[in-house]
């Protein structure tokens, strides 16, 4: 699949997950606030990665888009609240996001760590109330999706994150932080898709979305290292050289840029491997690569 082919795709799923997105929000005057502050961050733009995985995994099982849709907008809702809490002044204290001001910014702390909460939570309503699937597939979806967000996954790579800044982590745990920080949240996106069309953990071809996913949420951590570094602001829609001015450790405290880019494409080619024996993973395997060279 062509990069332009590719990038339609991604927008039409941008705009599916969007619209499902908006259709959970009713208006109530008095949580106006709440409501705007959750918006500002859902709707301002991202590239929609996570929900383009959970749909593209379930299609390539056979699996309907109403089916994935509660997933993959659960997730985003999760990625949204993570970069929320991630920007405010006591973790990263970022000033600019998706091309905007953060959250805190513009809504100041407290309405932000709260925006982040009602994402965290409601992302659990969704998920838990896909009538697509079922109760029994829901269920495994949602104790999936916790403890990939959880203290073994997603939370727990932010803390490691977070204790990296005042001390130099070995390259062994830098793999693990990167894999619980972005890998999990990653992986659950592409798992649920699968659940959603009925693969179950048992299956092989579980192994098979799993080893795509982690690698490339591994290669998605070090390109954002690489960004971090030597990406356009712009373009990015967020700062650079925040890593270094936390004295942070990331891949490049380990290789240079080239040798990290290397280690990111070698992943790629890894996850292109897993799954592209099945029908109609072209989707897949381009997004892969877009990912791998993507500057934004
Ligand atoms: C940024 O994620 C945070 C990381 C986990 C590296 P994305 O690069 O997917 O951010 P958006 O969703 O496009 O804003
Ligand atoms: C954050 O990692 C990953 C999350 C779990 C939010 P980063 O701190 O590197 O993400 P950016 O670079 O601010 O997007
Ligand atoms: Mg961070
Ligand atoms: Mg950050
Ligand atoms: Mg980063």
């Amino acid at each position: 699949m062509t990069n332009e082919v590719l990038e339609l795709l991604m927008h039409k799923d941008a705009t599916l997950t969007e619209a499902a997105l908006r259709e959970y929000y009713l208006e109530d005057e008095d949580l106006k606030s709440l409501l705007d502050a959750e918006r500002y961050s859902l709707f301002a733009g991202g590239k929609r990665i996570r929900p383009m995985l959970t749909l593209a995994f379930c299609r390539l099982f056979g699996g309907e888009d109403e089916a994935a849709l509660p997933f993959a907008c659960a997730v985003e809702m999760i990625h949204t609240y993570s970069l929320i809490h991630d920007d405010l002044p006591c973790m990263d204290n970022d000033d600019l996001r998706r091309g905007k001001p953060t959250n805190h910014k513009v809504f100041g702390e407290a309405t932000a760590l709260l925006a982040g909460d009602a994402l965290l939570t409601g992302a659990f309503e969704v998920a838990a109330s896909n009538t697509v699937v079922g109760a029994e597939i829901s269920a495994k979806a949602v104790a999936f999706l916790a403890s990939s967000a959880g203290r073994y996954g997603m939370i727990g790579g932010q803390i490691m994150d977070l204790e990296g800044e005042n001390r130099k982590l070995t390259l062994d745990e830098l793999l693990k932080l990167h894999s619980l920080k972005t890998g999990a949240l990653i992986s659950a996106a592409a798992v649920l898709g699968a659940l959603a069309a009925g693969v179950s953990f048992t299956d092989r071809a579980m192994k098979d979305v799993v080893t795509y996913a982690e690698n490339i949420g591994l290669a998605f951590q070090i390109v954002d290292d690489i960004l971090d570094a030597t990406g356009d602001s712009a373009l990015l829609g967020k700062n650079t050289g925040v890593d270094a001015e936390h004295q942070k450790s990331t891949f490049l405290s380990f290789y240079s840029v080239e040798e990290a880019r290397f280690y990111a494409d070698r992943l790629t080619q890894t996850a292109m491997d897993a799954i592209r024996n099945y029908p109609d993973s072209d989707a897949l395997c381009s997004l892969a690569e877009w990912l791998a060279g993507r500057n934004k």
